[in-house]
């Protein structure tokens, strides 16, 4: 085998409660994952160095260096078996970059299975999460995919019982969002408006909804406690989520950090009305429609 292709999931967040700021600088989390069917693909092939190339629409921010966590994750991976084998990752991008729809840690998640495959390793789902975890608060989670809830930074992973199918509408916005930023966002806007962030719990009424297959339920449901600071950052996002409330959405949220927004629809077919309705709007640069939960990263 000289090439492997893993296909790997987005992530959208159906809680994201946040707790105070740790010494080490990151938040803990309650983190209800949700794997949707908007994918990059990655190909490990192999090479004499470790070398990416990304083919895609708006991917002129993916950095190309050591800093891609695609390599950072096959690098780490060598390292971690004792293997001397590198690599070239040709990762063909649909998810959007610095989206709030974890495709860097995807194609980092990606890069393992495939590196692992390439190379012969053999390693287990534990120790790639391991290493997953390492690279990433959200690369575990691309493994596993499904539907999750994640505490810690998010890296210590339970899935969750959820029940038929949900269908997403996805409001991409031009340009990214840095995830740290946000986060800083997050704790500014808390001290001056004299919050304390308590410690975080699970929404007992989003996992009923989930394991009802409920999506009504759900779409009340949905919370995210970063949405506040993206809104802050990039104030034309409340104009989106307010488009697809507009339309009937069950649910309007941003994605993660954002800046893309989260809309959960009764049907395939209210989706596909919801998606025609804000492309029409004009409040995004495109849309897409997904659904969830999907499998994680998995060789094709
Ligand atoms: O883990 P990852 O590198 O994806 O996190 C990016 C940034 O997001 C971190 O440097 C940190 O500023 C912020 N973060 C956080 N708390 C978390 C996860 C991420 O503050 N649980």
């Amino acid at each position: 085998m000289n090439a492997v292709t893993v296909r790997v999931p987005a992530k959208v967040n159906l809680q994201l409660s946040v707790g105070p700021c740790r010494d080490d600088g990151y938040h803990d989390l309650i983190n209800v994952f949700h794997a949707v069917s908007l994918f990059d693909e990655v190909t490990a092939v192999e090479a004499d160095g470790f070398r990416v190339t990304v083919a895609g629409e708006s991917i002129a921010d993916v950095p190309l260096d050591g800093d891609n966590l695609a390599i950072r994750a096959a690098q780490a991976l060598a390292a971690y078996a004792g293997c001397d084998r590198r690599a070239e990752l040709r990762i063909r991008k649909d998810i959007p970059v610095a989206g709030g729809m974890a495709g860097g840690s995807a194609d980092a998640a990606a890069a393992l299975v495939a590196c692992d495959a390439l190379w012969g390793l053999g390693l287990d789902r534990a120790e790639l999460s391991e290493i997953a975890a390492g690279i990433g608060s959200d690369v575990p989670f691309a493994l596993l995919g499904g539907t999750a809830v994640g505490v810690g930074r998010g890296e210590t992973l339970t899935p969750a019982l959820s029940q038929g199918r949900f269908h997403w509408v996805f409001a991409f916005a031009d340009g990214g969002l840095s995830t740290a930023r946000v986060y800083a966002e997050c704790d500014r806007l808390r001290m001056v408006m004299g919050v304390e962030a308590g410690w975080p719990h699970v929404d007992e009424t989003l996992m009923a909804a989930l394991r009802a297959g409920d999506a009504k339920a759900l779409g009340a449901a949905l919370h995210n406690d970063l949405q506040p600071a993206a809104l802050s950052l990039r104030g034309s996002l409340a104009l989106t989520l307010a488009a697809g409330r507009e339309h009937h959405a069950l649910g309007a949220i941003v994605s993660g950090s954002g800046p893309t927004c989260a809309f959960l629809a009764a049907s395939e077919e209210e989706a596909l009305d919801l998606a025609v309705a804000l492309r029409g709007a004009g409040v995004c640069r495109s849309v897409v429609r997904a659904y969830g939960p999907v499998p994680g990263a998995t060789i094709v």
